[in-house]
């Protein structure tokens, strides 16, 4: 951890920087410290794989709503996921990452979600890197469209947006497969 510190301070003083992380805190630096990086658009499409069925679900509620809402809403409901990002609308493609986090019914008048996930990638350089998904998705709509608020690893300092539209949907067991375009500016 000292050495990739050292390191980093380092790397910092040969890049001209006008901060030094001495006493103060914090200090600035000089934004060319990017400058070498050229800012990035990367498009990619997954499939998302929300799984509640069987013995291994990758979506389980964890909050349900109390018993004075009507249940034709399910305003309230929360759903931990761990879904599958596959490369293919097929669950046996090749798995590229992982959405991580929840997701909740936001709206009382139709089915609305707040969407809250981080896409974690674990295939070639982008393995351990993540960007994190945060909006509105209203599941019935064709074509619904989330922020990419930030990222980790290639995609620090992440912004964009994502498009899901649903590839499937089992109304008797509530799976479903989403299509996400993922449209990413970072450096
Ligand atoms: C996926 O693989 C499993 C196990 O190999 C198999 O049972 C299942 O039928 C496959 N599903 C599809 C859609 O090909
Ligand atoms: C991804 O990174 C993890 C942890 O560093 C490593 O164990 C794994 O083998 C890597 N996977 C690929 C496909 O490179």
């Amino acid at each position: 951890m000292a050495a990739v510190f050292y390191i980093f301070t380092i790397s910092l003083l040969f890049s001209s920087i006008s901060g030094e992380l001495h006493n103060d805190f914090p200090a600035e630096v000089d934004a060319k410290m990017l400058g070498s990086l050229k800012e990035k658009l990367t498009h990619f499409r997954v499939y998302w794989h929300d799984i509640l069925s069987g013995k291994k679900p990758t979506s389980v509620r964890i909050v349900k709503p109390p018993s004075n809402v009507p249940a034709s809403s399910g305003f309230g409901m929360i759903s931990m996921i761990d879904n599958p990002l596959t490369i293919g609308p097929d669950l046996n493609s090749t798995m590229v990452g992982r959405a991580q986090g929840f997701y909740a019914l936001a709206s009382q008048e139709e089915l609305g979600l707040l969407m809250t996930m981080n896409f974690v990638f674990i295939e070639g350089k982008y393995n351990g890197s993540t960007i994190t998904v945060m909006g509105r998705n209203a599941v019935f709509n064709k074509v619904r469209e989330m922020p990419v608020i930030g990222g980790s690893g290639l995609f620090r300092f992440a912004r964009g947006y994502v498009q899901a539209r649903t590839q499937m949907f089992d109304l008797k067991t509530g799976d479903a497969t989403v299509e996400y375009n993922v449209y990413v500016l970072h450096y």
